[in-house]
């Protein structure tokens, strides 16, 4: 891990003295991106930068805007395909912003916190609110990005307040009528999620921890949890569920590579082994053709493909 910021001119241009009296911020150069994405896949990163906290992070957002650098934020990269010839540009990692704190009946979580250590403090705290996102793998930032949920409940609907960055350095605070969300969207596309503050009702703990439990049991007898994975890959169509269609169409087992559609559940593409992001777009657009030339239903990607 280097600290010393990226001796490129453009970062650098007119702001030594300002670099240098600050302190160093951790990057890594052509760092590979595939141990950062629960599929496993995915090149290089130009420019990696693990910001300590959340000055840091504005801070390099601010260089890497100033340099004109493409810049990627990455949360636990678990609803993410990375292409096998990486990314151009910086990659800025929240996993250092984890911080948790709980507060009466709301819960104030930093962007690169789990959401299962999120949960986890809801249900030693006997909060009620976010059991039925359990066993959903990913940072806090990265959910409320996306709405993640399930068909009873998602993100956005404990959600207080958010802090956000916008791309041109504006830190502000908004509430969840003002953030635009709809199924798995938002409309913070553009901005970073700083941190985030859910509002959970007061219950019982054991309450809460029994509904924890059976909703990780749930997800855990329909999902291919112990393949790497991206989640499910698309959308569901209005009404629909595109595993069930993908399962009626016969898609279950295709393979491209070492790409594979889950067994398990149609709308999982897992990764065999050493499948590369060609392979998952090659299956992606294999399901498609399937799914419009059978029903002519345009499936939609829910993952995010860098
Ligand atoms: N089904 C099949 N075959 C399959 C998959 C599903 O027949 O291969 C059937 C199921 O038997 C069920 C119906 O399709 O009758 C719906 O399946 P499921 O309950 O698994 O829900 P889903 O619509 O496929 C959605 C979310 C999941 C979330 C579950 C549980 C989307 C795209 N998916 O899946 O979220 O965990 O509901 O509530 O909205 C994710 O976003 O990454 C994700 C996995």
């Amino acid at each position: 891990m280097r600290t010393d910021w990226p001796n490129l001119a453009a970062l650098t241009a007119g702001r030594q003295s300002d670099a240098n009296s600050r302190p160093p911020i951790g990057y890594a150069l052509m760092e590979d991106l595939s141990g950062h994405t629960s599929f496993g896949i995915g090149g290089p990163a130009e420019f990696f930068f693990t910001p300590a906290d959340r000055a840091e992070l504005v801070e390099t957002a601010r260089r890497c805007r100033e340099a004109g650098l493409p810049t990627y934020v990455l949360g636990k990269g678990t609803n993410l395909l990375v292409s096998n010839e990486g990314v151009k540009g910086a990659v800025i990692a929240t996993s250092a912003l984890r911080n948790l704190h709980a507060e009466d009946a709301t819960i104030t979580a930093d962007c690169g916190a789990g959401l299962h250590s999120l949960i986890a403090l809801a249900e030693e705290r006997g909060l009620s609110g976010l059991e039925p996102l359990a066993g959903i793998p990913g940072s806090v930032g990265g959910a409320i990005k996306m709405n993640a949920g399930t068909a009873s409940r998602c993100i956005a609907n404990v959600i207080e307040e958010i802090t956000l960055l916008t791309p041109d350095g504006g830190v502000f605070a908004i509430g969840p009528g003002e953030a635009d969300f709809g199924y798995r969207c938002s409309g913070l596309d553009g901005a970073t999620i700083l941190s985030a503050t859910f509002r959970l009702l007061p219950s019982d703990r054991e309450v809460v921890a029994r509904s924890v439990t059976e909703h990780r049991r749930r997800r855990a007898e329909k999902h291919p949890m112990t393949q790497a994975s991206a989640g499910c890959v698309f959308k569901n169509p209005p009404g629909n569920s595109a595993g069930r269609i993908l399962d009626q169409l016969g898609l279950k087992g295709a393979v491209e590579g070492d790409a594979r559609i889950s067994e398990k559940h149609a709308n999982f593409i897992v990764n065999c082994g050493r499948a590369t992001a060609a392979d998952v777009k090659a299956l992606i657009a294999r399901a498609r053709e399937a799914v419009l030339s059978a029903q002519g239903i345009v499936l939609e990607l829910e993952i995010e493909v860098w």
